[in-house]
């Protein structure tokens, strides 16, 4: 192929283009766009991007009021949601996120700011009792805490008007949520915090959930119960019994 140089046509032909804005831009917009078609286009005709993986479900409507409270306190300011595959993450907090653990999130909440620790997997870690302590008075269980108090979730009258509402608008950007999980929404959303009432079907349509009340008062369901529930529950779905988290990680 010849150089520019060793060909003056070719020269004459690039000088116009860079001599006129209008079709330096046109030509540049046409060049962008091909790019941008080739990499974006495939990701219409694909089924789905992220890989299945089995134990994800869509949270419970407890759950999900509870990252409703998680995303209105602005607890992603201060938590990632996310182990990166790194020896020193994965030590410390588990097997790295997998991208199937966050597909019902909608909002994400990976985060990339750790003023306090990564919670992608803190469920299970400690008691409610812990949990509710820790809330409302961080530094009674860590003395050198800088979390600020959520007392007054204890005392915040849990109001979630329609939690079917809820689901639905998670259903219309693509979370599976079924009919009868929609009918059973407020029952599930109380049931679920109540360890002596009525579990009919709970477990059935959110496998592992945990069910308790989560606050240590039976007698009212607080935003702690909510908040709780969605902390108890995180990371906890897939199995990685079987995984050996380090293998693969330098
Ligand atoms: C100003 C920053 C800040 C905010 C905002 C914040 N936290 Fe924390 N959080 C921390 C720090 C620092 C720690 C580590 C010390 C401790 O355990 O208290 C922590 C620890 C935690 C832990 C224990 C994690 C572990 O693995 O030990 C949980 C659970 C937690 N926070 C939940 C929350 C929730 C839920 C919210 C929102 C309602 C929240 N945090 C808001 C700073 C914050």
């Amino acid at each position: 192929m010849s150089t520019p140089n060793e060909n003056p046509g070719l020269l004459a032909k690039h000088g116009a283009i860079e001599k006129n804005v209008t079709l330096l831009l046109a030509l540049s917009f046409v060049t962008v766009s091909i790019g941008g078609i080739v990499e974006i286009a495939p990701l219409f005709y694909l089924e789905n991007t992220i890989e299945d993986v089995e134990g994800m479900r869509p949270y419970s409507p407890l759950e999900l009021a509870g990252r409703n409270i998680y995303v209105r306190e602005g607890c992603y300011v201060c938590h990632s949601q996310m182990i990166r595959p790194f020896r020193d993450e994965v030590e410390r907090y588990g097997h790295y996120s997998l991208a199937a653990e966050s597909q019902y999130d909608h909002p994400f909440q990976w985060g990339s700011k750790r003023t306090g620790p990564d919670l992608a997997r803190v469920g299970g870690r400690y008691s409610n009792d812990w949990h509710v302590q820790h809330l409302i008075d961080p530094q009674s269980v860590v003395p050198e805490s800088i979390m600020p108090s959520y007392a007054f979730l204890m005392e915040a009258q849990f109001d979630m008007e329609d939690p079917a509402a809820h689901l639905n608008a998670n259903r219309l950007v693509g979370v599976p949520y079924t009919d009868e999980m929609l009918e059973n929404a407020v029952f599930d959303l109380r049931g679920q915090a109540d360890p002596d009432g009525d579990h009919d079907g709970i477990l059935e349509r959110y496998p592992n959930a945990v069910i308790g009340d989560f606050d240590g008062n039976p007698d009212r369901l607080s935003e702690m119960d909510a908040l709780v529930a969605y902390l108890q529950m995180m990371g906890t779905l897939v199995d990685f019994s079987a995984y050996e988290p380090l293998e693969n990680i330098r």
